[in-house]
């Protein structure tokens, strides 16, 4: 079983025996339309590996013999919302679901199910062994974010982003919108938003510590039409993805203000950002500031059917509200302490407009900093303190934490890595991420709605470093907001990873394949003289070998099986290797130095 997300419920059943799936086998299905579209799913993507099958209907075939069906039966009392459940046997697959979602998770996991081979080459047949598996998430919210204002990412790119979601059964597209070096979605009313506010005129080459820093003066940019818009949110929800866009406000906003500076407060002229980070220049909270968001929020709700609309909401300095005599009027208008509590009373008025239209809004947790909107919901990134007071006070919370979730950092270590904005949130790290924090009781956890990994593209310009990026840290996500507890395994999802390695490679996707860090950990025996090391990688089936004489390990060093038992100031020496090969550098540790 290499399928990921772990199912909550599996069963191999070997009396049941295998399923071998050839051109004669078809697919089944019932009247429902979603039951179809998924079978169609199915097939296409059959069809892409070298199986043609028909879809027919399930009451009109003779009999069923070697076929494959998909059901939906509503008030299914036994299969959960967006649950499946998929049964192996030797004469047929059958898949059924209480509603849509559940139906496409099952065909994802069927697909999964299917041998590696089968992507990289033709087979003209392939066995399935058998599996009753009963299924269905542990959390509603399941996302990936994604900034297309650093970089602009075509639509053939977007959706390739959003069939490795569909794979992992994630279904929120988080798509960050607006940007400062760039606005990337047409608004008809206002046509110099993509205009001037969709290209900048440089982008800064390597880091931006680097000095001096360096430009390549060469203008960038891009935006979607409202017609691209459209056939993305259909692709998406094909895939039963929602997507919710990201409009941000007040900061953050340097593109929309260098196309319309009377936004501003001061009189600008602005030009969109060419380096990264946090700038002065955000939005004035004057009436036609008000007027020109609820016309851009309304021509962005009739292309983003959710009910979640992002405002963003962080990263807002305040030293423009503070010098601006209106601000400080509508502060003394309004009996608001702050420009933080401007910055809620600015969000509150957005919040009710929304809430007008029918809609939801989220922002980042730094909209709690001047009292939180009636109903907003807290997307919690500067740890997880915003969500747990989110969930305290009684509103909805999504963790996206940057220690966890932040797929902008590095994963094997900047030694190895392309440059990326910095960090270091390793694959284990994000398996190992548990998005209800301890401090909150039951009633207040149900205000978790579930996780997202986040993806800032500042260092990522092209497609195939965001993949890298993504993969395989989405895959561990995945498995973090779908798989109970006890139902997960990091050594098992090693392995299963490894499977997956090898479909990205078939697919021809970038991934990263772990890093080559040995993670160390000590602990000070009760005899108070000696220390109990452990050590760990997260490569699959390399060892670690290692001395205490202060020499280079090699493989006919100690090998490490189990915890060691070494005395204070001891120097451990340990290096990575598979199949003989040393990974990476060998790495230093002095026992009880901490
Ligand atoms: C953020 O990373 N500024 C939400």
């Amino acid at each position: 079983m290499n399928v990921i997300p772990m199912p909550n419920h599996a069963y191999f059943h070997r009396e049941g025996g295998g399923f071998v799936l050839d051109n004669h086998s078809r697919i089944l299905v019932g009247e429902n339309s979603s039951s179809l579209k998924t079978a169609q799913y199915l097939a296409s993507f059959l069809k892409k590996h070298g199986f043609d099958l028909k879809i027919e209907n399930v009451a009109k075939v003779d009999g069923i013999e070697n076929d494959i069906i998909l059901r939906i039966f509503d008030d299914n009392k036994d299969i959960q919302p967006e649950g499946y459940k998929l049964k192996v046997n030797a004469g047929n697959i059958s898949i059924v679901s209480d509603d849509g979602d559940g139906l496409f998770y099952g065909v994802q996991t069927l697909i999964q199910l299917l041998p590696d081979t089968l992507l990289s080459s033709t087979l003209p047949s392939v066995n399935i062994p058998g599996w009753i598996i009963n299924d269905s998430p542990r959390f509603h919210y399941r996302g990936m974010h994604l900034d297309v204002g650093r970089h602009f990412f075509s639509v053939d790119f977007i959706k390739h982003y959003l069939d490795m979601m569909a794979m992992y059964k994630f279904n929120t597209f988080h798509w960050h919108l607006t940007e400062d070096q760039g606005w990337r979605i047409e608004i008809k009313k206002y046509p110099k938003l993509t205009e001037i506010g969709g290209f900048r005129d440089s982008t800064l080459v390597g880091k931006y510590s680097d000095k001096p820093q360096r430009w390549d003066g060469k203008r960038y940019g891009g935006f979607y039409t409202q017609d691209q818009i459209r056939e993305v949110v259909k692709y998406a929800a094909d895939r039963h993805i929602t997507i919710i866009p990201e409009i941000e406000m007040p900061g953050h906003s340097l593109a929309a203000l260098a196309a319309y500076p009377e936004l501003a407060c001061t009189p600008g002229p602005f030009r969109p950002a060419t380096l990264w980070g946090v700038f002065p220049d955000i939005y004035c909270p004057k009436e036609k500031t008000f007027e020109f968001l609820e016309d851009v929020l309304t021509e962005v709700m009739n292309l983003f059917p959710g009910k979640y609309i992002h405002i963003g909401g962080d990263e807002a300095p305040k030293e423009r509200w503070k010098e601006s005599k209106l601000c400080q009027q509508i502060i003394q208008k309004n009996g608001l302490k702050n420009e933080e509590e401007l910055q809620s009373y600015f969000v509150a008025r957005i919040e009710k407009f929304l809430n007008e239209h029918g809609r939801q809004l989220i922002g980042w947790d730094e909209i709690l900093e001047g009292g939180l909107s009636p109903g907003a919901t807290v997307m919690s990134w500067r740890g997880v303190e915003g969500g747990i007071s989110a969930a305290q006070a009684g509103h909805d919370a999504i963790m996206t934490p940057g220690n966890f979730c932040y797929f902008d950092h590095y994963q094997a270590g900047p030694e190895r890595e392309p440059i990326a904005i910095g960090g270091m949130t390793t694959l284990k790290k994000v398996y190992g991420y548990e998005p209800v924090p301890e401090e909150l009781n039951k009633k207040e956890a149900k205000h978790i709605l579930g996780a997202q990994g986040n993806v800032w593209t500042e260092y990522m310009p092209t497609p195939s470093k965001v993949e890298y990026m993504v993969l395989p840290r989405m895959a561990a996500l995945s498995e973090v907001v779908w798989t109970e507890n006890d139902k997960k395994s990091w050594p098992d999802f090693q392995r299963r990873i490894n499977h997956h390695f090898k479909r990205y490679k078939a697919l021809g996707w970038n991934y990263c394949s772990g890093t080559y860090h040995i993670a160390f950990s000590e602990e000070k025996e009760s005899d108070t003289t000696t220390w109990r090391v452990e050590l760990e990688t997260e490569i699959y089936e390399a060892s670690i070998h290692y001395t205490t004489d202060g020499s280079m390990p090699s493989t006919h060093s100690e090998e490490y099986k189990k915890p060691l038992h070494l005395t204070k100031n001891t120097v451990l020496t340990a290096a990575i290797f598979k199949q003989d090969t040393l990974l990476g550098k060998a790495q230093k540790f002095i026992v009880g130095k901490k």
